[in-house]
């Protein structure tokens, strides 16, 4: 069972949906024109049960199978939103919406979803229920847990659930997917670093805080090399660095760091943020300044469970004859994993072929991706909730 024939002659139509999401990026939880254009869709398709502002701008529906003696109910799962970055591909469906763009794909997400939806209710070839979950704000919004907290998968039902990413740099259609740890724990935080300011000419009077803050950048790098240990993933990154003031002549009162700490393992993460706090402070003391430490726990690791991985593989092989299943982890962070920390599921990469990087200006979804990936979801459905004979 290759690429399902439905999908090649579905392909222009699903396209044109997913070039219309494109020109029309919306972010985080505010997506007015995406939902209403999912919603519309899912409704004309004929779905069965259809929930709008789930998470506040989450939409769920439900399609019944032909049959529903198994009752099984299988949960698939869809991005929405875009990102704040000003579009540099000069195609004709670039983004109309100055600085936001789809640079992660998302816009490919929904459309794929929205092309399984639309043959799933056509054929109706499984015994059970199909649960479509599109989730608002991805990107560092907390969608995902917005929408679980509303209890989605108990008032639905869903048992197991599924997802997919677009992955640059490997052939187009084509899959990879790994059981257990696939993607990391994502944090944030904030160090404020507070001296005293003054004047840029009489330093001896002042304790500075640029100074200071600059030695606890210098400091943090040391906690993943001496602190955590050598065979478990961490990842320290300062990524912001701001004083009160950027005039010649005044010792800025206080400095601000932003950065991300990307972990696999629960006990990891305690100690980097412990380790970061503890060193930051003491570092700022040597120099006579105080911090402010706040810590942001973001995403949960993304880890896939044994059986539903099995399940993914089984119907990506159906769809691409062969799947790379020993796919090397990454640092990034993927909001899916609040879905995977309440259900079994898996999460899988398709390839996005010779594109830019996720998150890049140049960055374009492949249309050519749509009818493997449709193919997935479908594929799983039939194969997990396979009619009886
Ligand atoms: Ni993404």
């Amino acid at each position: 069972m290759p690429i399902k024939n439905r999908f090649a002659e579905l392909l222009p139509e699903i396209a044109a949906w997913r070039q219309d999401f494109h020109a029309h990026p919306e972010l985080q939880f505010d997506l007015p024109k995406t939902t209403a254009k999912v919603a519309a869709l899912l409704r004309d398709f004929g779905v069965d049960e259809i929930e709008e502002g789930v998470g506040r701008s989450g939409i769920v529906a439900v399609i019944h199978g032909r049959e529903s003696a198994s009752g099984k109910v299988i949960g698939f799962r869809a991005d929405m939103d875009a990102l704040p970055i000003i579009e540099a591909t000069g195609l004709p469906h670039a983004s109309t919406h100055p600085g936001k763009m789809h640079a992660c794909g998302h816009d490919g997400h929904t459309s794929i979803l929205l092309g399984a939806a639309k043959y799933l209710t056509e054929t109706r070839n499984f015994d059970g229920k199909v649960v479509l979950i599109f989730q608002p704000a991805e990107e560092g919004g907390g969608g995902a847990k917005a929408m679980m907290a509303e209890g989605v998968m108990d008032r639905y039902g869903v048992q197991e659930i599924y997802g997919l990413h677009n992955n640059p740099g490997t052939p187009v259609g084509s899959f990879e997917i790994k059981e257990g740890p696939l993607l990391a724990a994502a944090d944030f935080f904030e160090i404020i670093v507070k001296g005293k300011g003054g004047h840029g000419a009489q330093p001896h009077v002042c304790f500075d805080s640029t100074l200071a803050a600059s030695a606890v950048v210098m400091a943090l790098q040391q906690i993943v090399s001496r602190n955590v240990d050598p065979l478990q993933p961490a990842v320290v990154s300062l990524t912001g660095f701001a004083t009160d003031t950027m005039a010649h002549n005044v010792i800025p009162a206080s400095a601000k760091l932003t950065g991300t700490v990307r972990t696999f393992h629960v006990p990891t993460k305690e100690l980097v943020r412990d380790r970061i706090k503890a060193v930051a402070e003491a570092t700022a003391a040597a120099y006579g300044a105080t911090i402010e430490f706040t810590y942001g726990d973001g995403v949960l690791p993304t880890i896939n469970a044994p059986a539903e991985t099995g399940h993914a593989i089984k119907a990506a092989e159906a769809v691409a004859g062969s799947v790379n299943t020993d796919v090397t982890p990454s640092m990034g962070g993927e909001d899916f994993s609040e879905m995977l920390a309440v259900r079994p599921g898996a999460f899988i990469l398709l390839g996005n072929g010779d594109s830019a990087d996720l998150h890049h200006p140049h960055y374009e979804f492949n249309d050519e991706a749509i009818p493997a990936g449709c193919s997935w979801f479908a594929t799983l459905a039939e194969q997990r909730m396979p009619i009886s004979a």
